[in-house]
């Protein structure tokens, strides 16, 4: 999927919440690069667009779940699961987001 003009309105610490066929995602930077997750916490739903991002990992406002934002994998807290991550990169001002199970740069 593409999200017009993505890299103005992700900038200086913002994020997208993105509807998508698979449920729910946010956009957000970490380190100068584009990251789309679950805006959902795997461990009891929490609300993702809040997470705090710290040294490349977000932290779950609710009960402190920390997950790598470059892969999602779980590495702190209660959540037992990952966070799912799609592949994201900027066209332009652009975001392409490429979701599990769709064709490249739809
Ligand atoms: S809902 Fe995110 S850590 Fe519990």
């Amino acid at each position: 999927m593409r999200v017009p003009g993505a890299r103005d309105r992700l900038a200086d610490g913002g994020v997208v919440r993105l509807e998508t066929e698979r449920g729910p995602y946010v956009a957000r930077l970490a380190g100068g690069r584009p990251v789309v997750h679950g805006a959902l916490c795997p461990h009891r739903g929490g609300p993702l667009e809040d997470a705090y991002l710290v040294e490349g990992m977000l932290i779950c406002s609710w009960h402190r779940s920390t997950f790598r934002a470059a892969d999602g994998r779980a590495v702190y807290g209660p959540a037992c699961e990952d966070l799912a991550v799609a592949a994201a990169r900027f066209d332009g001002d652009d975001l392409v987001v490429d979701l599990p199970g769709e064709p490249s740069g739809a």
